[in-house]
């Protein structure tokens, strides 16, 4: 079993000062050692400053995107050793938002995902389905599909340092959770699927999180089913206070 996984997306949010404010106070509250793996995703201009903030604490760091070549003429665009170097251990890749605004499709996801692990960042798969594709049914054909093509050309000792985190994109910012059930179901059949694509071992220790309106109120109910590992809080991880709230729960 993995270690509860609780992550925050802080999105395009927060300013590096408000960024040092909320690490502090959280690194305060959440002293090592933790039984839970806890990781801020930032904006990339405050990685540099949170990566020293963090240093020697229980908080782990994450980009929010990263671009799969190592360097070259790519504008606006930020490298695996870039995120390194500020202190970054994880990277959140396939973020919905992403495919939906910057049409990312799960070829380049992929490459993002290969150029993660290639440099020794820990990559945060996102998949999930539309409102649209749930009403059609398309719900496992979608995330088969997402991970399938996703997670291309790894191998299963790859695959250990990668976590998968299924955020039904219709519960994204909306204030509409998937029930428990409703994810359980999901995240049962992408642990499925990594057994398939990667053996059962492999797939029993990868943390399998759930995103889309996590809130202190509903995150119990949901890490109470067993195949949910953890949760990637968007809204809700703003708040240093509310925050806190989830990852005691
Ligand atoms: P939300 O965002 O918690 O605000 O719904 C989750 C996410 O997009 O990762």
């Amino acid at each position: 079993m993995p270690r509860p996984f609780i992550a925050g997306n802080w999105k395009m949010n927060k300013t590096i000062g408000e960024a040092l404010e909320f690490a502090g106070a959280l690194a305060r509250r959440f002293p090592p050692p933790q039984q839970r793996e806890i990781v801020i995703a930032a904006p990339y201009t405050a990685l540099h400053a949170l990566g020293r903030a963090l240093r020697d604490t229980a908080i782990g760091l994450s980009a929010q995107n990263i671009h799969w070549e190592e360097q070259g003429a790519y504008t606006g665009e930020i490298s695996a050793r870039m995120l390194l170097e500020t202190g970054c251990r994880y990277v959140i890749v396939g973020h919905s938002e992403r495919r939906r605004y910057f049409s990312e499709k799960n070829k380049e996801i992929n490459w993002k995902v290969r150029a993660a692990l290639k440099a020794g960042l820990r990559p945060i798969l996102c998949v999930g389905e539309t409102l649209e594709e749930r009403a059609d049914k398309k719900t496992f054909g979608v995330v088969r599909r997402q991970l399938k093509e996703g997670l291309n050309n790894l191998g299963p000792g790859d695959i250990r340092h990668a976590i998968v985190a299924y955020e039904p994109v219709w519960a994204i910012g909306t204030g509409k959770t998937a029930s428990p059930a409703q994810a359980q179901e999901v995240h049962r059949f992408i642990r499925q699927l990594t057994a398939e694509f990667f053996g059962k071992d492999v797939a029993a220790d990868m943390p399998i999180i759930y995103g889309g309106s996590v809130n202190p109120g509903n995150i119990r109910d949901l890490m109470a089913e067993p195949d949910i590992n953890g949760v990637l809080a968007g809204g809700a991880s703003l708040d240093v206070d509310t925050f806190a709230e989830i990852i005691l729960s």
